[in-house]
């Protein structure tokens, strides 16, 4: 038996089995730390052609630069966080509000800033060095043949991880946009607090992915410590709502008008304030993320912190996890718009279920994270208890030393034989259960244990999930045979990652997983008529 009590080393970000570099920050400290820093830094776009050293120089007149990059997003642009926050009233203190009668505007002072030469510039071009980070996901073709380069399958997955996952200065951007947003946001609540949440810091982010902001208006009475009033006890006048989530949509309604109206750079505003969770979604340009701006979602940042936990525990999960999201988007069974598909998040669930479920457990269940939590890790977030250890140094490494090449395998293996249809998954006890209505997915949400967080998956999907898994554990046993003997053709993760019908018709008999194969047709047959016939499923969490 595990206990999860003793030391676990924090490893971030992971490389090989072997490379692991100690780090113990809890989410808390990341965020905190994360959003100060933000607070200290501005957004500069230039036209083409500057010397990125000049732009430095003229902008360290302002204080002292902590760090800086550059990069192409809407144009050239250069973050740079500044020591000390006094720089940034310097800078605001030199810069003008354009012209507004000349070009209509709004004048507004923010931390986006432009930088133009005030004389004739020379023509040469200045691109080389500027890093389009923003966008630097390798082509699925590339990345195929990359793998195809690594020595075992478990390299496989490592290399994967460190070309899909979130640089530091990406993870910088996403705070700072958060930190723009707040900006805004405190015109009308000046302290409140704008926080990433999701998989742009539980961990599990792949370079692209949207930017989830939860606007915290708790902070606002925190600051306040009790003081001694005398006879009486005094209080704020408030506005009565009719419920909470009334309160929710209203204040994401007018804050959603601010960003769509006055925000720079802040564009295809959308509310979206029906769906479960109510939301503003906008293309926040300068920095190039989707975002999804929540309010009173404080169990979706504890759901996040629950997986940068798990993501942090060991070295395996985050390389599993990002390997099997891609293997999903590339067949289709998780997608970017809402429907009856699986979302990457309960694709996760799904995962650190089955690693709960090895033999040693390679996680711990959610109620042994919780046996383990102190008085101040304690959580009740709207009647539901969200309550789970928050220092990960009181968590113990597993014992379990199975290697990538054999969870990927058992991943398939285990999902592709899992009784769906009258067993339920839930992470808390890290067991099966029967299912308590029949969804053809159940998950059960790790915090609101009534709900089901894969409400939105229709059969057809979850038959398309079994029939693509069994396919893979076959594949994947192909490989101790065929690997060097065939090395032009792509193996062990690569060969999942490409098509395939492709790599069936050459390597499979024809009659091997035939039936898994009509089965995914007759499926799609049956959902492409559903869809004619106007039926849709949304996901239970962006859409009501
Ligand atoms: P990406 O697909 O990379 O954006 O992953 P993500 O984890 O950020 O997912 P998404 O943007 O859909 O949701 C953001 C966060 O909201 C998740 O990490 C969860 O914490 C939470 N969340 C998403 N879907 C659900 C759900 O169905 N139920 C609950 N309770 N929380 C959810
Ligand atoms: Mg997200």
């Amino acid at each position: 038996m595990l206990s999860f009590t003793g030391k676990v080393y924090f490893i971030f970000p992971l490389h090989t089995d072997s490379e692991v570099s100690a780090r113990k920050k809890t989410f808390t400290e990341v965020q905190a730390e994360g959003l100060e820093q933000a607070q200290k830094t501005v957004l500069i776009s230039y036209p083409t052609g500057i010397s990125k050293k000049n732009i430095l120089q003229y902008v360290s007149r302002h204080g002292k630069i902590n760090s800086h990059f550059f990069y192409e997003g809407h144009g050239p642009h250069a973050m740079v966080e500044f020591s000390e926050k006094e720089s940034i009233y310097s800078l605001q203190d030199v810069a003008q509000i354009a012209d507004c009668s000349s070009v209509p505007g709004i004048p507004l002072k923010s931390r986006l800033f432009t930088l133009t030469p005030r004389q004739s510039l020379s023509q040469a071009l200045d691109e080389t060095s500027v890093h389009n980070y923003q966008h630097p996901t390798i082509p699925i073709e590339d990345l195929v043949q990359k793998l195809c380069c690594a020595d075992s399958i478990s390299n496989q997955l490592y290399s994967l991880l460190n070309e899909y996952q979130l640089t530091e200065e990406n993870i910088k951007l996403r705070f700072l946009a958060c930190s723009l947003i707040q900006d805004i946001a405190r015109a009308y609540f000046p302290e409140c607090v704008v926080k990433p949440f999701g998989s742009s810091v539980n961990s599990f982010g792949k370079l692209g992915c949207d930017l989830d902001m939860f606007l915290d208006l708790d902070e606002i009475g925190k600051s306040s410590t009790p003081k001694k009033t005398g006879p009486f006890q005094v209080e704020y006048h408030i506005k009565r709502m009719p419920s909470l989530r009334t309160a929710t949509q209203r204040i994401l309604s007018v804050i959603g008008d601010c960003i769509a109206n006055f925000s720079p750079g802040c564009t295809h505003v959308q509310k979206i304030l029906d769906a479960r969770c109510p939301l503003m979604r906008f293309f926040h340009q300068p920095t190039g993320f989707q975002c999804d701006l929540t309010a009173n979602n404080r169990v979706a940042l504890r759901s996040s912190e629950l997986l940068y936990i798990y993501g942090n525990l060991d070295s395996r999960v985050r390389a599993l996890v990002f390997a099997i999201r891609c293997w999903a988007r590339t067949h289709g069974i998780t997608s970017s718009t809402s429907g009856p598909w699986i979302t990457n998040f309960s694709l996760t669930m799904m995962i650190l279920f089955f690693l709960q479920n090895r033999k040693p457990p390679i996680l711990p269940t959610l109620a042994e994270l919780k046996n383990l939590a102190d008085a101040e890790d304690e959580h009740i977030i709207g009647g539901h208890d969200c309550t789970f250890v928050s220092n990960p140094n009181k968590i113990n490494q597993t014992e379990n030393t199975e290697t990538l090449d054999v969870l990927l395998n058992e991943f398939f293996e285990y999902f592709g034989n899992f009784d769906f249809s009258s067993k339920s998954i839930n992470i808390c006890e890290g067991k099966e259960h029967n299912k308590p209505e029949p969804s053809p997915l159940y998950i059960q949400n790790p915090f609101e244990r009534a709900l089901n967080i894969s409400a939105n998956v229709n059969q057809n999907q979850l038959d398309r999930f079994v029939a693509l898994a069994r396919e893979c554990a076959w594949l994947l046993q192909q490989v101790d045979q065929d690997h060097g003997r065939d090395s032009k053709q792509p193996w062990g993760l690569a060969a999942l990652l490409v098509p395939l019908i492709k790599i069936s018709k050459k390597k499979m008999g024809t009659r091997t997983l035939a039936s898994a194969r009509i089965k995914v047709l007759l499926n799609s047959l049956r959902a492409n008529s559903a869809n004619k016939k106007g039926e849709r499923a949304f996901s239970s969490w962006s859409l009501k």
